[in-house]
């Protein structure tokens, strides 16, 4: 039975994985508030998750986060149950440039948000946490009990969230979180309406290489070829997006009568080099896509790879999407949208 009677705020939800859980969260019934800046995302977005979903969102503002009148002007608005939070800056080498930024909008943007939530009564959230804060991994693949070894700002600032988000589930009764550490989500919606559209040129290597697919950048740079790894290049757990919005959901659902905080890494449980994706990229798109090795980039670190079992045990969901259903989904996106979301669908 389709839920009717819950409404989630989801900020960021016109980001990647914002836009795409927006949609699971419309197909299963929620109504769906939604605030973003837009720093990494266009308004553009909302027409086509409405499209894919069959469904209309309940609102959207385009709100800093930090903006504390005007978060506390929708959580007014609004009879607000839970929260999704995606919103926050999220790479790694824009993160090691600009670290003053990652903390006050990572970190100065989850507090604004909480303290409005406190403020509300509002207890139950999903927080939008990543595998970056192993840092250099000693063993993979990793478990959430592996130790948290930021090694860049952008990392550091979702580990100082999630020790935040920890301390307030046991200093205050009620509060509910679940803190989701994704590895690396990539992909895009299989109708071609929904995909990755970062702002400038994408930072992320998936977006980074269906753009050099498309003709539209010259050749990818490989960030080293001198890690620990089968072939030299990085090694990460690809997670398709649709997983990981399938994922948001469950967590979502298995927040009530659960209080606490609890923490899940996302993850296919297997991992893929930079040079591996690229041949899957080429056979996804049939297109050559140049290629150099450059030096690494910093911050990076060589694998990262998860161990998904406790999503599994505690939800009873694994992703189920492969490395090559992403490659598919990312190429149909970039074909049918040259120029990101300015396309009309
Ligand atoms: C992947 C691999 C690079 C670009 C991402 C998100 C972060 C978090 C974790 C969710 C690495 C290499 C990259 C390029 C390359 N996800 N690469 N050339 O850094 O693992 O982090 O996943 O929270 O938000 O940013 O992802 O795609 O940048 O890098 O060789 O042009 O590809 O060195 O090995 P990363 P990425």
């Amino acid at each position: 039975m389709p839920r009717t009677l819950s409404t989630a705020l989801v900020t960021g939800g016109a980001g990647f994985i914002g836009s795409h859980t927006c949609v699971e969260l419309l197909e299963h019934g929620y109504e769906v508030i939604v605030v973003d800046d837009h720093s990494n995302s266009s308004p553009e977005v909302f027409a086509r998750t409405e499209k894919v979903a069959g469904r209309c969102l309940g609102a959207v503002y385009r709100i800093d986060l930090r903006d504390r009148d005007a978060l506390n002007a929708v959580f007014n608005r609004h009879p607000i149950d839970v929260v999704v939070h995606f919103a926050g800056k999220k790479e790694v080498a824009e993160s090691v440039r600009t670290p003053v930024e990652y903390y006050d909008v990572n970190v100065g943007g989850t507090l604004t948000l909480l303290s409005v939530m406190q403020e509300h009564g509002i207890h139950r959230l999903v927080f939008s946490s990543s595998c970056s804060i192993y840092g250099e991994a000693d063993r993979i693949p990793l478990t959430e009990a592996d130790p948290a070894r930021p090694t860049n700002p952008y990392a550091a600032s979702k580990w100082t969230c999630e020790q935040i988000l920890a301390d307030v589930c046991r200093r205050r009764d009620g509060w509910a979180v679940m803190s989701l550490r994704y590895f690396n989500p990539a992909g895009a919606h299989p109708s071609g309406l929904l995909g990755e559209v970062p702002r400038g040129a994408p930072g992320n290597v998936m977006p980074y290489m269906a753009q050099v697919a498309a003709g539209r950048l010259d050749r990818l740079n490989v960030f080293g070829g001198d890690y620990a790894t089968s072939d030299g290049t990085g090694i990460r757990d690809y997670i398709h997006v649709m997983d990981v919005a399938e994922a948001h959901r469950l967590a979502l659902e298995h927040l009530a009568g659960r209080p606490g905080m609890r923490v899940f890494n996302l993850g296919l449980g297997s991992g893929t080099s930079v040079l591996e994706l690229l041949a899957a990229f080429r056979r996804a798109s049939g297109r050559p896509i140049p290629y150099r090795i450059v030096p690494r980039r910093p911050g990076d670190v060589g694998a990262l790879v998860a161990d998904p079992t406790a999503a599994a045990r505690a939800w009873g969901w694994r992703a189920t999407r492969d490395v090559a259903a992403m490659c598919q989904d990312a190429w149909r996106f970039t074909r049918l949208n040259p120029a990101g979301y300015a396309d009309r669908p």
